[in-house]
Order: C-alpha cells, then sequence, then structure tokens
C-alpha cells in the first residue's frame, strides 16, 4: 500500500509518498517540502492569508516531484493522507481540498490525520526507530506535552503546558530581544556563546509534582531583564540571556521528561516536534537517559519540523495496525484547534 501525505498546517507544504512493508515501519520513497520562512520573515511571524496562498502555490509541484523522485504516478497511490489540524483555518483547507479533490479524481480514499501524531510518529523514520512502549516529549511551536504511547493510537497525555508551548517560549524570547522569526534556531545559536547563568530566570511549574508545564511567566521574566539591559545591550549581553533563557526552557523539559519516565517505569523516550532539533535539549536528555540506561529516541532532523513524510507516515501506521480506516467520502473538513 502506498499512501501519499499533505502537510499544510502553518508555514511549510510538505508532501511524501510512504510504502507499508510486509513487516516494521512503512518506508520513505520520497519527500520534498518548501518553507515559507523566508516569506513571513519580513512580518516577524507567520501572516494566515499569505500562508495560504503559498500553500496553493507549491503543493501540486511538490506532488509532482515526489511522484517523479519516487518513481511513481498518480495511479500507484492507494490512499491519500492530510493534516486534519491543528493548524491555521485557511492554510488546512488548502492541504485538505488538494487531498480530497485528488483522491476523488483516482477513485481513492482519504484519511485526514492529526499533525501531533505525525510529529509522535516521525522517530520511526529514523535509522534507529524506537519500539512501543514509550514516553514522548512532543515539542512544537503550539503544543507541549508528555504522552505515554503503548501503540499506534493508543495515547494517554501524561501532562501539557497550562499556557505557552515551549516553541513558543523560544520564538517569543527570541522576538523580544530582536532575533527575528522563527526564534528558536535564532536564539539556540546565539545562546552558543553566552552563559547560561548569567540571568536567573525562572524554573515554572518544575516543583509542581505533577507533568504539566506553564512558560508564560518566563517571556516576562525574559522581557523584563531585556529592558534592563537598555537600549543598547552588547552582543555578549544578549548571548548570555539568550543561554540563560534556552537553560530555562531546557531544564523544565528535561527535569519532567524524567520524572514521566520514572511515574511510568518505562526506559525509553522519544523526542519530537521542532524544539527536539535543539542541541541542548538533546545533549541533555542524552547524559540523563546514559546515567540511567534509558533511551532516548530522535527523529531526523530535517524531520523534526513540519514536513510530509510524517503524515503519510502516520496514516500508514495507523491504516496498517487497523487504527485508523480512510475514507470515500470526499467532502473533508478540518480542525484548526
Ligand atoms: O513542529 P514545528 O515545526 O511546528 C509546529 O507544529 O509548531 O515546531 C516549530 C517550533 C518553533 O517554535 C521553532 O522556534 C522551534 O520549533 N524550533 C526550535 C529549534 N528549531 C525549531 N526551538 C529551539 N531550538 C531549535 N533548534
Ligand atoms: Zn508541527
Amino acid at each position: 500500500m502506498q499512501v501519499l501525505g499533505i502537510e499544510s498546517s502553518c508555514d511549510e507544504t510538505g508532501v511524501a509518498l510512504v510504502r507499508t512493508r510486509a513487516v516494521g515501519t512503512p518506508e520513505l520513497r520520497a519527500h520534498a517540502l518548501h518553507s515559507q520562512i523566508a516569506m513571513h520573515q519580513a512580518y516577524g511571524g507567520v501572516v494566515p492569508e499569505l500562508a495560504s496562498r503559498d500553500h496553493i502555490r507549491r503543493v501540486l509541484p511538490l506532488t509532482r516531484q515526489v511522484l517523479d523522485e519516487a518513481g511513481a504516478t498518480l495511479a500507484d497511490v492507494d490512499v491519500v493522507a492530510f493534516t486534519r489540524g491543528p493548524g491555521l483555518a485557511g492554510a488546512l483547507l488548502v492541504g485538505a481540498g488538494v487531498a480530497c479533490a485528488l483522491a476523488a479524481a483516482l477513485g481513492k480514499p482519504v484519511l485526514g490525520v492529526h499533525h501531533l501524531e505525525g510529529h509522535l510518529l516521525s522517530p520511526f523514520l529514523s535509522a534507529d526507530p524506537p519500539e512501543f512502549p514509550f514516553v514522548a516529549l512532543l515539542v512544537s511551536g503550539g503544543h507541549t506535552q508528555l504522552m505515554r504511547v503503548d501503540a499506534v493510537g493508543q495515547y494517554t497525555l501524561l501532562g501539557e503546558s497550562i499556557d505557552d508551548a515551549a516553541g513558543e517560549a523560544f520564538d517569543k524570547s527570541a522576538k523580544l530581544m530582536g532575533l527575528g522569526y522563527p526564534g528558536g534556531p535564532a536564539l539556540s545559536r546565539l545562546a552558543i556563546t553566552g552563559r547560561a547563568d548569567a540571568f536567573a530566570l525562572p524554573r515554572p511549574l518544575l516543583h509542581s509534582g505533577d507533568l504539566d508545564f506553564s512558560f508564560a511567566g518566563l517571556k516576562t521574566a525574559v522581557l523584563t531583564q531585556h529592558r534592563k539591559l537598555g537600549d543598547a545591550p552588547t552582543p555578549a549581553q544578549l548571548a548570555d540571556l539568550a543561554a540563560s533563557t534556552q537553560a530555562a526552557i531546557v531544564e523544565v523539559l528535561v527535569k519532567k521528561s524524567i520524572a514521566a519516565l520514572k511515574a511510568t517505569g518505562l526506559r525509553r523516550l522519544v523526542v519530537s516536534g521542532g524544539v527536539g532539533a535543539n542541541a541542548e535539549l538533546r545533549r541533555q536528555l542524552d547524559a540523563a537517559a546514559l546515567k540511567r540506561g534509558w533511551r532516548v529516541h530522535y527523529p531526523e532532523l530535517a524531520l523534526c519540523t513540519d514536513n510530509g513524510a510524517m503524515i503519510a507516515l502516520a496514516a500508514a501506521m495507523r491504516l496498517q495496525a487497523g487504527a485508523g480506516q480512510a475514507s470515500m467520502d470526499h467532502a473533508f473538513d478540518v480542525r484548526p484547534r
């Protein structure tokens, strides 16, 4: 079975083709991605209307590119999958509309996929795929969640952010420091030369005894520190603030992940979502795991942020596991929230 997957929830258009195998994880045959980052940069963030229009421009050429790279044609596609949500409504509608139109024209079924399930399962495409069960730390621009994952479709929420997501904390802190969008990669680059203990920043809910997160207060604390630096902070001061901010976010993510592994008794952690690309987070999680004999799995770096491969993969894994059914009803809806 071959699944064509389309991702268009935010500022990346992603298309991919995966093929299921008799045993094991489906194989990624080809994937293509167009990032809109350069387009939104001038506005300091994603402009929803521009995002939708660009998805319209990119999605069919990317589909063509993926099929060509795989040496396949539309006739080889058995199921068309798309991101149903969460995300920007207009952006989601582009992917959903194209997926359902293609499927209707081909007489093939469609399957809407939860964006976070795509992130969650993306490490299965890595050279070192995890085994069930595991704890998942999902850290994206919109979500911060810890889950217990027993099988495809069997997810138990252990804790989540009660306000901002970890990626949002990176992005908002970076923005107020004048680092532009997207802030996570920019802030973590600047942090390399800074001192992580230069500024005392809060670690919200670190000792709350549960597995929830809160990052809204951190952003305010960063703003206060940044104001104290005056109108013209030196590069060294900014680097220190970046390193201190990253340290605060990463410490909470690492400590809560450890707490989740201890609470569940599981010995495997899967990290996914855009913030999973953060080198300092990876370094600290790896060190913590090494000490305790745990394993940590990450997606390939290129598949940490949004992409079509994870959507095609999640659909294929659901179908293979009998945890989802593709539908011949091509009337579609999206779930922005
Ligand atoms: O998963 P993703 O691509 O999109 C969502 O579903 O939200 O995640 C994007 C988020 C952004 O907040 C971005 O700043 C953050 O991931 N991010 C990073 C890094 N790379 C991306 N945050 C920290 N360090 C990074 N290296
Ligand atoms: Zn995402």
